[in-house]
């Protein structure tokens, strides 16, 4: 057992859809860890952008509206808020749109920083379960478990899809599928910290599995690690 440590992070990366905030929740919740879900912060800045409307095309205004923009995170219930400027955006930030302005903003090297150092602050002061595209590759370089957790875009835009519906959303699954590819293109190819499986991850295919299996595999996984 590593007794020189002060502070346990485990992080959770993967293409949308894959059931990471699901399972990082739960493992979270289970190590009495706290969940720290990145996305939600880009979310935040997508919706800041279209707000503002500001043109991600506009290096100088996008380098201005980082400087000005507050965001930051808050718990209620174990349950992470997204407060942007003061106000909490979590029900605006989870539609298909806000996903594709999210993924839209995220390419820009100002957001990235911005984020990335909020994100790293976060995991310097408490045990954190904390997934995105970029953790274990740029955030957390050293977290203790690094897991990539994938699933078919088939399987992933099914549970999306399921999710929307419950929400109350009209979604189409064919819409929902080319929505998640194009991200997942768009995340898979910018320039800064694009998502990859960082080579120490783990890949966990979750395509046939329970959300339940997943957490238990990724669970004995950090036991193992943390007894090495
Ligand atoms: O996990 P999510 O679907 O809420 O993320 C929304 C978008 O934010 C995703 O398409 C890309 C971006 N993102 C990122 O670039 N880096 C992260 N660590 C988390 C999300």
């Amino acid at each position: 057992m590593k007794i020189d440590k002060k502070y346990y992070s485990i992080a959770i990366d993967g293409p949308a859809g894959a059931g990471k905030s699901t399972i990082a929740r739960q493992i979270a919740k289970q190590l009495g860890y706290i969940y720290i879900d990145t996305g939600a912060m880009y979310r935040a800045m997508g919706l800041y952008f279209v707000r503002e409307n500001i043109s991600l095309e506009e290096e100088d205004a996008v380098t201005k509206a980082c400087e000005q923009v507050d965001i930051s995170i808050a718990f209620e219930q174990g349950e992470q808020q997204v407060l942007l400027n003061g106000e909490n955006v979590n029900g605006l930030i989870r539609s298909v749109e806000a996903g594709t302005m999210a993924s839209a903003c995220s390419v820009k090297g100002q957001v990235r920083k911005k984020l990335v150092e909020l994100q790293q602050r976060l995991a310097a002061t408490e045990n954190v379960v904390m997934d995105g595209r970029d953790i274990g590759t740029h955030v957390l370089p050293n977290a203790d478990l690094k897991v990539y957790l994938t699933a078919s875009s088939r399987v992933r835009a099914n549970r999306r899809y399921e999710e929307l519906i419950r929400k109350g959303e009209s979604v189409s699954l064919e819409e929902i599928e080319k929505s998640i590819i194009d991200r997942d293109h768009r995340d898979m190819n910018r320039d800064i910290s694009p998502l990859c499986q960082a080579k120490d991850a783990i890949l966990v295919d979750s395509s046939a599995m329970t959300i339940k299996e997943v957490a238990t595999h990724i669970l004995n996984l950090f036991y193992e690690a943390k007894n090495k």
